[in-house]
């Protein structure tokens, strides 16, 4: 940032934020303020200029007539381009009209660099294809869907942790260099590690589900990798996963904890980013009903409702009983609630091996999926897990997988074993849900998909 001092003396304004004016700490109208930004957009009307400002915080409009400025100040704003950087200067006005209430009226610029008008900033405001957005990601988060979008993100990642934190949970990291697969093989990206191979984390679980029984309400929260080549609208290779893990607790524990946590995490965007769901034109009433309790349906109970929806034609395909269910199978049943449907008790043979039997049926698994309204699908995975040694050695052996690897796994149940539980939510589908948007590619500043990783 420049010498505030020179500013400072020049104009005697108050640095501020855009998002800060009229609230209650911030400037109010007839406030001398700077801002430092960009410019994002400038409209001339006669003797008028209304450059629209952007600051990172928001966007302003700007009025300068030609009359109540010096020569050099109306060229200089006239110059400006689009995302020329800029701190301005001027008096904030109230005005109903305004998208954030307040215009400014610029008495001073001082541009810090021109963008050449011929080299302009290639993303202009006509449409533009997904790709070509994509492809110069690095400048479209500065539009003001895209930031309003990662605002978002950014207090749902908030807000999950201030849940956790305030439950007594123990943020617990586990590591992104692992020896072994989590959630299955296929879906692993492998890395050289001194000679030997290893792995980037799918699940930080297994981990924390030691520290679990270290500290007894864990979680994690990090970046986690799946190489499946899925090309839908709801999967990235490298995504964000939040995961509480709780000892001596079963399946109930985790359904209610689940639903007081993705409430609190929708009710937080509503309070603290109305103005950002507002930029992308978010119909807030279908996230103001999302508050507990959350329905509650079995997967057979789901599988009827599909049954029941083919026979209607409401569906495309016919569900096949004991499988798991698919995009299209999500998309319909979640559809049918105005909340989150929390899905429990799949077929043990669909689900992870470290998943606990029902003692009900061991057919089934004391497991969960949350799967988002307006056909968003899940958002959360969690099961209760294996807590004897026996069966989770029968399971790591029925399932191939490397017993060596799994011995400080099995070591949790040789030493103090207890009924545990945990989900994990990834962030990204929950961005796309609260955001509305069509594909969790706008979710995460820069997208790592079957066929991107630039920029
Ligand atoms: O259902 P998943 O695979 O569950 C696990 O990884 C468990 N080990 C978690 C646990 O019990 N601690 O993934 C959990 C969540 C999904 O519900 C989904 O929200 C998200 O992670 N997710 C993805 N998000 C974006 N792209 C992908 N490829 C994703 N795969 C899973
Ligand atoms: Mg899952």
């Amino acid at each position: 940032m420049p010498e505030e001092s020179v500013t400072e003396a020049v104009t005697n304004a108050v640095s501020t934020t855009i998002a800060v004016i009229g609230t209650p700490a911030g400037p109010q109208d007839g406030a001398r303020i700077t801002l430092h930004g960009w410019l994002y957009n400038m409209r001339e009307s006669g003797k008028l200029l209304f450059p629209i400002f952007r600051d990172g915080s928001g966007t302003i409009q700007g009025i300068v007539p030609k009359a109540a400025v010096t020569p050099e100040v109306w060229d200089a704003v006239r110059s400006l381009t689009q995302e020329s950087s800029v701190i301005v200067t001027g008096k904030v006005r109230a005005d109903k009209r305004a998208p954030g209430g307040y215009e400014l009226d610029v008495e001073n610029v001082d541009i810090q660099q021109l963008v050449p008008a011929e080299s302009p900033f290639p993303i202009s405001l006509k449409e533009h294809g997904v790709d070509f957005l994509m492809e110069h990601r690095h400048l479209w988060v500065r539009t003001p869907r895209q930031a309003a979008i990662l605002r978002i993100r950014a207090e749902i990642m908030r807000a999950a942790q201030e849940h956790l934190d305030t439950q007594g949970f123990v943020r617990t990291d586990p590591p992104i260099l692992t020896p072994a697969a989590c959630e299955g093989t296929s879906t692993l990206f492998p890395v050289e590690y001194f000679g030997e191979e290893a792995y980037l984390t799918q699940s930080g679980q297994l981990y924390i589900e030691a520290t679990a029984l270290a500290l007894g309400k864990v979680y994690s929260f990090g970046p986690t990798f799946r190489a499946e080549k899925s090309k839908t609208r709801r999967h990235l290779t490298e995504f964000w996963m939040i995961e509480p893990e709780l000892a001596y607790a079963g399946l109930d524990d985790l359904m209610a904890l689940g639903e007081e946590f993705v409430s609190h995490i929708v009710q937080s965007v509503l309070k603290n980013r109305a103005a950002d769901l507002k930029v992308i034109g978010r119909d807030t009433a279908k996230l103001e009903s999302i508050v507990p309790p959350f329905p509650r349906v079995s997967y057979d109970e789901a599988a009827k409702m599909l049954d029941e929806a083919f026979a209607k034609g409401l569906v495309e395909n016919k569900f096949e009983y004991g499988n798991d269910f698919g995009s299209p199978d999500e998309t319909y049943i979640s559809s049918q609630f105005d909340r989150p449907v929390i899905v429990h008790r799949y077929p043990a043979a669909v689900k992870a091996f470290y998943m606990e039997p029902d003692p009900v049926d061991p057919k089934f698994a004391l497991c969960m999926d949350m799967l988002a309204p307006e056909g968003y699908g899940e958002i959360i995975g969690g099961s209760q897990r294996v807590a004897s040694y026996e069966l989770l050695k029968s399971r790591i052996e029925a399932h191939n997988l490397p017993l060596d690897a799994f011995q400080w796994y099995l070591d949790l149940r040789r030493y103090g074993s207890v009924p545990h539980a945990g989900f994990g939510m990834g962030i990204e589908r929950v961005v796309a849900w609260v955001c509305g948007l069509e594909h969790v590619r706008e979710t995460i500043p820069f997208a790592r998909t079957l066929n991107r990783i630039y920029p």
